[in-house]
């Protein structure tokens, strides 16, 4: 019986093979900025009103014109291929049926225009990774072709994050090999029967932009995660030219950054440190959180990720200025325990949590989250 999100985890690691269970769990280094992550969220005090009436409570969150049912998202992860196959498009189908967004991850198993087609009707937002301009330049307009509402330009990951289980595992895409992971792979036959009809999954997105030598460097540059680093503020005017939805930076933690961003004209921000993958100094994301908001002052949405398990997480990220909350790990949890039902069964969990809380914190609606950090529980803000 799945109680909690925690109890999904459990079945993801019994269900997958090792070596992609580390992938997902993966943190940077010693896995401090993961931990603090959590320990964040769960140091954040929020304080209830009584003898309100909540018989009426509304979880509901308008983004850019569009109405959620739950204000939170599933964010981009790469290879959720190796999860499920077609792992992008059943997690896609869970939040268009949920009435939540989902991102798609340039680093996806599937061809963005397929994810697109199987859930038209979700919300869904193209997260970007920049290795070639030309190829970048290419999956912008195919997202846009596509219907993909808003753009999500990932600034954390200069160069990768050093995950030193898949390191040791020997977990690379394409695939290398080894006795390890073949032993691995066998002592998981679900998995792996189910894997079978697709083969191992590639990045699809960039093969799928025309197989010419420009889209060769680029799947090597994904692969190795070598991005562009030349990329600068000023570049931003490049993809504003291509992009005309609303274009957010993912991955600001720095107030400064945060004003940056709206000097030259960002849409959004996501306050995130990539769930401890990348800088393991980084500061937690919630805590984060109420500087980028304070620097933005009502601006623009701000969005947080990082180390969201129960839907009183999402309640807190709200409160400490948050539009709205993505959660990353927890909905391959569940894509892992039983594909887009199981995706589905996380983020019915969550959205339980939130109700639950919001109606504890007397709060009728999302707005009326920040009041419960009066009266104590301020120790992000400034
Ligand atoms: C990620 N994340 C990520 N972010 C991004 O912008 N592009 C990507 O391709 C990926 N890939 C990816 C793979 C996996 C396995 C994970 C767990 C994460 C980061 C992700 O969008 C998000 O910032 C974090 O996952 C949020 O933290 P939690 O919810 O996992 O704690």
């Amino acid at each position: 019986m799945l109680i909690n999100t925690e109890d999904s985890r459990g079945r993801a690691r019994q269900n997958l093979p090792r070596f992609v269970f580390d992938y997902i769990e993966g943190a940077a280094d010693d896995g401090h900025c993961l931990r603090r992550n959590l320990s964040d969220l769960a140091a954040v005090e929020l304080t209830p009103r009584v003898l309100r009436d909540t018989t009426a409570v509304d979880t509901s969150v308008e983004v850019f014109g569009r109405k959620w049912a739950l204000p939170f998202g599933i964010a981009p992860t790469g290879l959720n291929g190796l999860v499920r196959p077609r792992g992008d498009s059943l997690l896609a189908i869970a939040a268009a049926r949920t009435g939540i967004p989902f991102a798609l991850s340039t680093a996806s198993n599937m061809r963005l225009e397929d994810v697109r087609s199987a859930s038209p009707d979700g919300v869904q937002w193209m997260q970007l990774y920049v290795m070639h301009r030309d190829m970048a330049g290419q999956i912008v307009e195919r997202a846009a072709r596509a219907g993909y509402q808003a753009l999500v330009l990932t600034v954390d990951v200069p160069v990768s994050g050093n995950r030193e289980p898949d390191l040791r595992n020997g977990f690379r895409v394409p695939f290398k090999p080894s006795v390890k992971l073949a032993w691995d792979v066998m002592t998981h036959p679900t998995w792996s029967l189910r894997m079978l009809p697709g083969g191992a999954p590639d990045f699809a997105n960039l093969t799928a932009a025309g197989g010419d030598a420009g889209s060769a460097n680029a799947q090597a540059a994904l692969l190795a995660r070598a991005m562009d680093r030349s990329l600068v503020w000023e570049t931003l005017a490049w993809l504003r030219g291509l992009w005309k939805g609303p274009l957010l930076l993912k991955g600001v933690l720095h107030p400064d950054d945060a004003r940056l961003a709206l000097d030259h004209g960002v849409d959004g921000l996501i306050v995130s440190n990539h769930g401890g993958r990348q800088n393991d100094a980084s500061p937690s994301a919630i805590s984060a959180l109420p500087r980028v908001v304070t620097a933005i002052n009502g601006r623009i949405p701000v969005f947080m990720d990082g180390g969201i398990r129960r839907g009183g997480d999402i309640a807190k990220a709200l409160a400490l200025g948050a539009t709205a909350a993505f959660v990353g790990r927890p909905a391959l949890y569940g894509l892992a325990t039983d594909g887009a039902e199981g995706a589905q069964a996380v983020i019915n969990l969550l959205a339980a949590e939130l109700l639950r809380t919001m109606t504890l914190l007397g709060a009728t609606s999302v707005s009326a989250l920040p009041g419960a950090l009066e009266g104590g529980g301020d120790q992000f803000t400034q």
